[in-house]
């Protein structure tokens, strides 16, 4: 079996994923949680939130998973979250065009960035086959195909709605109560850990490509003209970076530099970004992650996605192939500006002038009966939109004309129709749309990560042992229990030291079956980096033993004496 299979069979056994409704013949893309990866995968969150919204000071919220359509009207996912499916015409499954492509010609990685025509002349040309059925898919069209669930809001259809297929948007569509909440004053973040739904094409690589999923998203709104991040509290952070210019290089065309040389050299463009790619390293440290199995690769111009500007992903090796588990984005003002377009709310902020400024404003008051018989009846929305070019500086008449735009059709009126005049103003300060940096995690993608980079086989006591060296803050148990005997009074001590240990504020699992050596194996096969056994010698001098999972020493120690000495071996 591959490293991939093995740690799927091991999270299936062993209760941290496995495929859901497997009663009705499984649901692709869909992956339950058993307790032991409920467990891992809130530990994993709670190490996030310590990192991303304490140590950051950013406020946490949680939106509701379901939108009305206008939003995704506004953040373009409507229009433009698509992949390319190809459908084959012989057993008609449905494949994800791009990734057939990735798939079969060799030196193309990012087949995304292509149109679809370019996809299906690649299937044509390169005489690619239907994975399913082996019938051609020469000749087959390839389409767009938008990747969010829809669902009606209430009764009937008069009210579209779709799961969101990123939890950033329930956090921009209510940065107009936020901005208040934050005093009004940039720069601040916002945190969410949500579900996260998209209508895969293709759902693959057990919780790689799934349908529902659990995104942990930072967006910290920032002045881009006024804010700079604290470079100097990660610029020695040493980052492994695959760049676009570097891709060719030796050692897989990854190379370390520190966040300061990065951003010096202009490597990764956005200062912002560079802070959080450093700043997310000690995370992925005190997750596990596997930092020879790491890197930070820079996204082709063709491939970032409809809101990005500067776009780096950390990627794991998984079976041998790189794995996209978190996306930093440059997102600018894009979704801030579009929901205030869609929804004429104020998704602006005031930014206030170092010293107040006079400024010449624009008043306008149109003449009706100019504008009348010559646009009819248009006259009225007309003068309208003249009006609302009030308050503009005097650049939007500086030309003999001024254009302004009625459902969808423009009309050209003569500045001296406007009323146009100028009124010199003192202003405080100005209306800006701040700008969004964002760090998007993946969980399910950085759960199967860390699961896949501690699994390990060793040899104990002459025979080969299954773990997980998880770190003991991810661990689903802390500490296991066992009494040596379930007799003489051995199993009710052992459960007295669990309750003791639950109160000092371990994660405790009590096991009473089998021989103690099948006891020690079952705890390291799901990582836990302690057991402590209750035995005659307890009963004797009131010491028990700590085994630790890694080296397998075991040391004995006063009962009273056991919630400090794990806590010592949990801090290091
Ligand atoms: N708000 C930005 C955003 O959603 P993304 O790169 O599309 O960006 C962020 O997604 C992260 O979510 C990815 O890095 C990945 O870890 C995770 N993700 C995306 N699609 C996924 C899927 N179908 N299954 C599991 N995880 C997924």
């Amino acid at each position: 079996m591959s490293e991939l299979e093995t740690l799927t069979e091991l999270a299936k056994r062993r209760g941290f994923f496995f495929s859901s409704n497997e009663a009705y013949g499984g649901t692709a893309g869909f992956y339950t949680y058993g307790p032991e990866g409920a467990a891992l995968k809130r530990n994993l969150e709670d190490i996030w939130r310590d990192i991303f919204v304490r140590e950051l000071g950013n406020m946490e919220l949680e939106a509701p998973t379901v939108m009305p359509e206008a939003v995704f009207e506004a953040s373009g996912h409507l229009d433009g979250f698509d992949d390319m499916i190809i459908e084959c015409p012989e057993c008609g499954a449905t494949h994800r065009a791009d990734h057939l492509v990735e798939d079969e010609i060799e030196d193309i990685e990012d087949a995304e960035a292509y149109e679809p025509t370019e996809v299906a002349e690649l299937i044509a040309t390169h005489h690619i086959e239907c994975p399913s059925c082996g019938e051609s898919l020469a000749g087959e069209s390839v389409e767009e195909f938008n990747l969010m669930f829809g669902t009606n809001i209430g009764p009937g259809s008069s009210a579209p709605g779709y799961l969101r297929p990123e939890t950033a948007q329930g956090i921009f569509v209510e940065f107009p109560r936020l901005k208040e909440y934050a005093r009004n004053k940039l720069p601040f973040g916002v945190a969410q850990i949500g579900r996260a739904y998209r209508n895969e094409i293709s759902p693959r690589r057990a919780l790689v490509r799934v349908r529902e999923f659990t995104q942990a998203e930072l967006e910290h709104f920032i002045d881009p003209e006024r804010d700079e991040p604290p470079i100097d509290r990660v610029a020695d952070v040493e980052l492994p970076l695959y760049s676009v210019a570097n891709q060719n290089a030796e050692n897989g065309g990854v190379e370390t530099y520190t966040v300061a040389e990065a951003v010096d050299s202009g490597i990764i463009e956005s200062e912002w970004v560079a802070y959080y790619l450093g700043r997310s390293m000690d995370f992925y440290e005190r997750i596990g992650i596997d930092m020879d199995r790491f890197r930070y690769r820079q996204h082709l111009p063709g491939e970032r996605a409809h809101y990005a500007a500067d776009c780096w992903d950390a990627e794991t090796e998984l079976g041998g192939s790189w794995v996209e588990v978190t996306g930093f984005a440059y997102r600018s003002d894009y979704d801030l500006s579009k929901h205030g377009d869609y929804s004429k709310e104020e998704f602006t902020l005031f930014r206030q002038y170092d010293e107040p400024k006079t400024v010449e404003r624009a008043t306008v008051d149109p003449d009706m009966s100019y504008l009348g018989p010559e646009f009819g009846g248009a006259a009225g929305d007309i003068a309208a939109a003249l009006e609302s070019l009030a308050g503009r500086d005097r650049s939007a008449f500086d030309g003999d004309e001024v254009t302004v735009e009625v459902d969808g059709d423009e009309y050209t009126v003569p500045v001296e129709r406007t009323g146009f005049a100028v009124e010199e103003q003192t202003e405080a300060g100005e209306h800006i749309t701040p700008h969004v940096v964002e760090p998007s995690f993946g969980v399910g993608r950085l759960v199967y990560s860390v699961l896949v980079h501690s699994h390990g086989t060793d040899t104990v006591d002459d025979e080969e042992r299954t773990y997980l060296d998880l770190p003991a803050e991810l661990a689903p148990t802390t500490v296991a229990v066992f009494p040596l005997m379930t007799k003489d009074g051995l199993d009710d001590r052992a459960r007295e030291v669990s309750e003791t240990l639950r109160e000092a504020g371990f994660e405790v699992a009590y096991d009473d079956t089998g021989n103690i050596g099948r006891r020690y194996r079952r705890q390291d096969e799901v990582g836990t980096p302690y057991c402590v056994t209750v035995d005659y010698e307890t009963q004797e001098d009131g010491t028990v033993t700590i085994r630790e999972r890694d080296s397998t020493d075991q040391t004995r120690v006063p009962v009273e004496g056991l919630p400090a000495a794990i806590a010592e071996l949990v801090d290091g």
